[in-house]
């Protein structure tokens, strides 16, 4: 609000396995994102990283029989490696276990210290190792975790409190008079409705006597900082909080949190009572999508038609966790951020199977835009010496496919301004089809074999310019395909990654380009069979 530049983050993942197709989605979405705001010319800031201490780490470290750190030095690999696999285009990359992070909590520590909003007491109640956190009686499921249905234990112990009660109607207030701060609207109510409760106090400190891996408490050698209250930090650490306040103010307050709706009470409640207390800003919004099923296995079709529609969530227990860099081998890597961002209601869940995405694969990409792409550059190579034909005043055909291409442009534009992607590309692939209405209407074959070649440049030409919008609009989900396509129409190199502004304007093409061919197909048809 009132900033011009563009923050956007991802949830800092856990380091305690290999990332799956979850967190795959959740940072493709984010550089979907990044990607699109900087079409609009808009400075972007794209955050990303690791969150490393607390309790699920040190355990994974001592099953792998090495020190914490060095379990970290491993496994933020695995995700670096597979951003850097995915084509994420990330302006930073934060571990938690870095000074600069370090060091900004510690001084958040300590100036709430001093000014009696961080507080000690006895600490009475249950807490779950698993979900390291801590419950009260009445939050427990039949004695059980209400998050993760595992045993809890008993405890009683000195403790810090950050006074997040005292944020409570301040919270409210702001949630009321700020509709995007929680999207979509149902995370709203949701978190609207948590509030309805009298807010506790949130306990910031773990006994290094349990745990021992997280950043110190600058008061309390005795004790670290929970993890949470670590880990949220970072969206303000990396960007100079404290430390470089240029920074700071030029990408503060972020534009969007991403997360998952299984982190939505951290990031809606916690994190704004936090950013309360040091006195900043709260994020313009915080975003929370859906998740990835699987389709539950035929025998629970069978037993419970619900199930099949509602999907299974994937968990290692039960195998069906899928491997984003499997599916990046098999079918690259664009084809799979096209099938993550196309096939989900961004807010709601979806099914992932491999079967949806090569339908999806063949009917949007191999048929719709591939196929198009192949004819035109074929007929150009052979009836245009393979140059692009010069540009001609629009006739009433083109006039009305340009007004679908326009289309396509306007509704991506709604689509990243209103958090809707997926309903953006389905526009775009509206365009894509109406260009092969008509390429099959105009039919260009015809012309060349009546030497109409004014007629046969024309259709070449205006094929060639709703192609190079349409990779345009899709330049942010598969980077590149699209920029492999525009060269192929020759789009200038210093052009090749697109601007909004320019897929606003026709005939943008430079006459006489050189036209590439293609060995293969851009797309090439997958057979399920196989
Ligand atoms: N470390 C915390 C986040 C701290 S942010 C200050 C954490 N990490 S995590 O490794 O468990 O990753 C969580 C995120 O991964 C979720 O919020 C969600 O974005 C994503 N997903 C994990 N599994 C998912 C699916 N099956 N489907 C979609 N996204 C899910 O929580």
């Amino acid at each position: 609000m009132g900033k011009d530049t563009f923050y956007l983050t991802t949830p800092i993942y856990y380091v305690n396995d290999k990332p799956h197709i979850g967190h795959a989605y959740t940072t493709i979405l984010g550089d979907v994102l990044s990607r699109c705001h900087r079409l609009l010319g808009e400075p972007t800031h794209f955050l990303t990283g690791t969150d490393e201490h607390g309790q699920k780490v040190e355990q994974a470290a001592k099953r792998n029989g090495v020190s914490p750190l060095e379990h970290c030095n491993t496994y933020v690999k695995r995700f670096q490696e597979l951003w850097e696999r995915l084509g994420i285009s990330n302006d930073d990359f934060i571990r938690t276990t870095e000074e600069r992070h370090i060091i900004v909590v510690q001084k958040i520590l300590q100036d709430l210290w001093d000014r009696q909003l961080i507080y000690q007491a006895d600490y009475e109640g249950w807490y779950c190792v698993g979900c390291e956190r801590y419950f009260t009686e009445k939050d427990l499921n039949n004695g059980h975790c209400p998050d993760c249905g595992r045993t809890v234990d008993k405890l009683v112990e000195k403790n810090y409190f950050f006074k997040m009660s005292q944020f409570q109607q301040q919270l409210i207030d702001h949630i009321n008079a700020h509709p995007r701060f929680l999207m979509p609207l149902n995370r709203r109510q949701e978190t609207l409705g948590f509030l309805k409760q009298p807010l506790g106090d949130l306990c910031i400190s773990r006994a290094k006597s349990r745990l021992s891996w997280g950043i110190e408490l600058p008061f309390d050698h005795d004790y670290v900082t929970y993890v949470w209250f670590d880990a949220l930090v970072n969206y303000i650490s990396a960007v100079g909080y404290l430390a470089d306040d240029a920074e700071f103010n030029t990408w503060w307050p972020a534009s969007y949190h991403l997360i998952g709706k299984d982190i939505l009470t951290t990031h809606a409640v916690y994190w704004p009572t936090m950013l309360m207390a040091m006195n900043l800003p709260l994020p313009e919004t915080i975003f929370a999508h859906g998740w990835w099923l699987t389709p539950p296995p035929p025998t629970a079709q069978a037993d419970n038609a619900q199930a099949t529609a509602a999907g299974v969530k994937m968990s290692k227990s039960l195998g069906n966790v899928v491997n984003p860099m499997d599916m990046a081998d098999k079918y690259g890597v664009d084809a799979l951020r096209y099938f993550l961002m196309a096939a989900m209601a961004l807010g709601q869940d979806a099914n992932f199977s491999e079967e949806a995405f090569v339908t999806r694969f063949n009917a949007d990409l191999a048929n719709n835009l591939g196929n198009l792409l192949s004819r035109a550059t074929k007929m150009i190579e052979k009836n245009c010496e393979g140059k692009l034909p010069s540009a001609t005043e629009p006739g009433a055909d083109e006039q009305e496919l340009i007004a679908s291409v326009q289309n396509a442009v306007a509704s991506m534009r709604n689509a990243i301004e209103n958090m809707q992607l997926d309903r953006g590309i389905a526009e775009v692939m509206v365009a894509a089809n109406a260009t092969n209405r008509y390429f099959d209407t105009m039919k260009p074959w015809v012309l060349a074999k009546a030497g109409d070649t004014a007629a046969l440049g024309r259709v070449l030409r205006n094929t060639a310019e709703a192609l190079r919008i349409i990779a345009g609009l899709l330049y942010p989900v598969m980077p590149n395909k699209m920029t492999e396509l525009r060269r192929l129409l020759g789009v200038p190199e210093e052009r090749v990654t697109p601007v909004m502004n320019q897929l606003e304007h026709w005939n943008q093409l430079p006459d006489g380009a050189t036209i590439g061919t293609l060995a293969t197909p851009l797309f090439p048809r997958i057979d399920l069979a196989k």
